[in-house]
Formats: structure tokens, C-alpha cells, sequence
């Protein structure tokens, strides 16, 4: 233990934790739901280091209540929750978990794609509600994925590693991203103009960080330029997609399906209409949720925070330019 003193924002696997205290005080939200704002605020006051999730929104007027903050460790890849100017015009370091959740989440795009394309879903609900009564030539027909065409938007880690699963499935695949063609071409896909890629894919996979440039990026414009037979995949962030236009898309026969990790707002309310669709496929945020890379992105998340809490460089830094300011 140490005068260092640090809040954790929810209870993390106990190793972590463990290693954590050997070099803070540190105090640990016990509750399963996130603290509130106002909590947090209540608290930044005394803090030197601050570990928080994605859930977690942390602005200017927070970082300004927290004079000693020396570090904010995300345990996320994404960081949208965290206003990283504010940071660094403070000059606080703020860390993520960028590399570690990069197969486990494309293992499950991948999975969302499979399972919309072939109704799984669907097909359980008709199990359990008693209607499978015969094999039947149409029932749950569904969409083939071998040979298919793959839109992906935004190729990282994530895009690229979904990539990688594609051309196990003999896919065409388009990209529309920042990388260079050559850069593409060298993954396996062709670069594409977006309305290109939406007009000529079977399925579509949003892998872009959420900024002001890309929020709402699919939108009713986009929706319409796609095949009626397109399924969308979004696990990337919920308002990269504007959920509006998506439900009449879905509604309408505009689009055949989508399979949603990420909502806007999330948790999606009980009533959302697009929860009575059953061509929405929606689950609850998850696609970095194997045991083995939460571990690994709670240790991360630990490391950023020792090493801001020691005055060293964060080993995954967003916000490294605040290392070359004077
Ligand atoms: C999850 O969505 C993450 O950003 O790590």
C-alpha cells in the first residue's frame, strides 16, 4: 500500500486486483451496475489514479474536480466515454486495452454474422415455442456465407482480423478505411468507396472507432443503397449506426437482417422496437467476453495505471502526444 490513491469503477478479475493494491489504496465499486456520475465526481477529488469502463463517462468537469489525477486507465479498447482532449489539455495520460480483445472480438462478429445469416436465433425461439412440427423445404431458409461478399468498414485490428476469417469462407471482400489500396490488397480485400462497398455487399461489418465523423455513419441514405438481401453487423459502437433509420430499414424489407453487439442508447430499453424484430439480432455488448481476454484487459488496464501512477509512460497510450509537450 502506498499514499497513492485509486478508484475502480467495478470489480475486476482478483488477480488484478490483487497486483493493483500492492501499490495504492484502493477502493473497488462492489455493485454490479456502474457507479453514478455524480459518484465518481464525489470521489475524483482525492484520487491519483482512476480505472474505469466504458461505461463509465468521464469529462472535462471530472478531470477538473480531480486535481492529483495522474492517470485514467480504461479497460476498453474504445475510449469514446473518455473526452480525450480535456486529457490531455491537463496533460493526464489515458490508457486502453488495444490488441489483446482483437481475435476474441472478431471470433465474434464473425459469430453474429453466422448466426443472422443462417436465423439461429430465430431458429431456437421456434424450438422453444413449439413450432417445429416437421423438416420443411423453406422454414428458416436462410442466407449462404461461403462465397458471399463482405463489406467492412474500418479496417484495424478488429476489421482485419475478421478479415482473416472471410477468406476461410471463400469471400469477396471489400473495405472501405483510411489504409492505402496496397495496404488492403495485402490483407485480401479492394478498397471501395462506401456507397460501392453497401451497393455490392451480402453483408456488412462496422469496425470503425465512434467519433463526430463517423457517428450516424449508417443512416437512411446508407440503409437504402444496400442489397434488400444485406445483413449489417455492428460491433463496433452503437451510434456509428442510427438505430431510427435501421428500424425502418429492418422493417421495410430494405435490408434482410441485423446482428447488433452495440445499441444506441445501450443497455437498449425493454421497449425498443427494434427488440420486436426478429430479423435483429441483439446482444448485450459482449464480443470482447471470453474469460481469457477480460483477464488479459484487466491486466493491461492495471499496467497503464502503475505506470501513470509512477510517472512512466503508459504502455497503451491515447493520448501520447502529451509526452512531447514542454
Ligand atoms: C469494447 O467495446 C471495447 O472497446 O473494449
Amino acid at each position: 500500500m502506498s499514499e497513492f490513491k485509486v478508484f475502480v469503477t467495478r470489480q475486476l478479475p482478483p488477480t488484478s486486483l490483487e497486483r493493483l493494491a500492492q501499490h495504492c489504496d484502493l477502493e473497488v465499486w462492489d455493485d454490479f451496475l456502474p457507479p453514478e456520475y455524480e459518484i465518481v465526481l464525489g470521489k475524483v477529488g482525492e484520487l491519483d489514479g482512476l480505472l474505469c469502463l466504458l461505461t463509465d463517462q468521464i469529462d472535462a468537469a471530472l478531470m477538473d474536480a480531480g486535481s492529483n489525477l495522474k492517470v485514467i486507465s480504461n479497460m476498453a479498447v474504445g475510449f469514446d466515454n473518455i473526452d480525450i482532449p480535456a486529457a490531455s489539455q491537463r496533460r493526464i495520460p489515458v490508457g486502453n486495452t488495444p490488441g489483446v480483445l482483437t481475435q476474441t472480438t472478431a471470433d465474434f462478429a464473425f459469430a453474429l454474422l453466422m448466426a443472422a445469416a443462417r436465423r439461429i436465433a430465430e431458429g431456437q425461439r421456434y424450438v422453444q415455442n413449439g413450432h417445429w412440427l416437421t423438416w420443411h423445404p423453406t422454414v428458416l431458409s436462410g442466407q449462404d456465407v461461403y462465397g458471399a461478399t463482405l463489406g467492412i468498414i474500418g479496417c484495424g485490428r478488429i476489421g482485419a482480423a475478421v478479415m482473416c476469417r472471410a477468406q476461410g469462407f471463400d469471400m469477396r471482400i471489400l473495405v472501405n478505411s483510411l489504409e492505402t489500396e496496397e495496404e488492403v490488397r495485402q490483407l485480401g480485400g479492394e478498397k471501395v468507396s462506401l456507397d460501392e462497398l453497401l451497393a455490392a455487399s451480402d453483408f456488412v461489418s462496422l469496425h470503425v472507432p465512434l467519433t463526430d465523423e463517423t457517428h450516424h455513419l449508417i443512416s437512411e441514405r446508407e440503409l437504402a443503397k444496400m442489397k434488400p438481401t444485406a445483413i449489417l453487423i455492428n460491433t463496433a459502437r452503437g451510434s456509428v449506426l442510427d438505430p431510427k433509420a435501421l428500424y425502418a430499414a429492418l422493417k421495410d424489407g430494405q435490408i434482410l437482417a441485423a446482428a447488433l453487439d452495440v445499441t444506441d442508447p445501450e443497455p437498449i430499453p425493454a421497449d425498443d422496437p427494434l427488440l420486436a424484430l426478429d430479423n435483429c439480432l441483439i446482444v448485450p455488448h459482449i464480443a470482447s467476453a471470453s474469460v481469457a481476454t477480460r483477464a488479459k484487459m484487466a491486466e493491461m488496464a492495471v499496467d497503464n495505471l502503475i505506470a501513470g501512477l509512477r510517472g512512466e509512460r503508459l504502455p497503451t497510450c491515447v493520448n501520447p502526444e502529451i509526452y512531447e509537450q514542454s
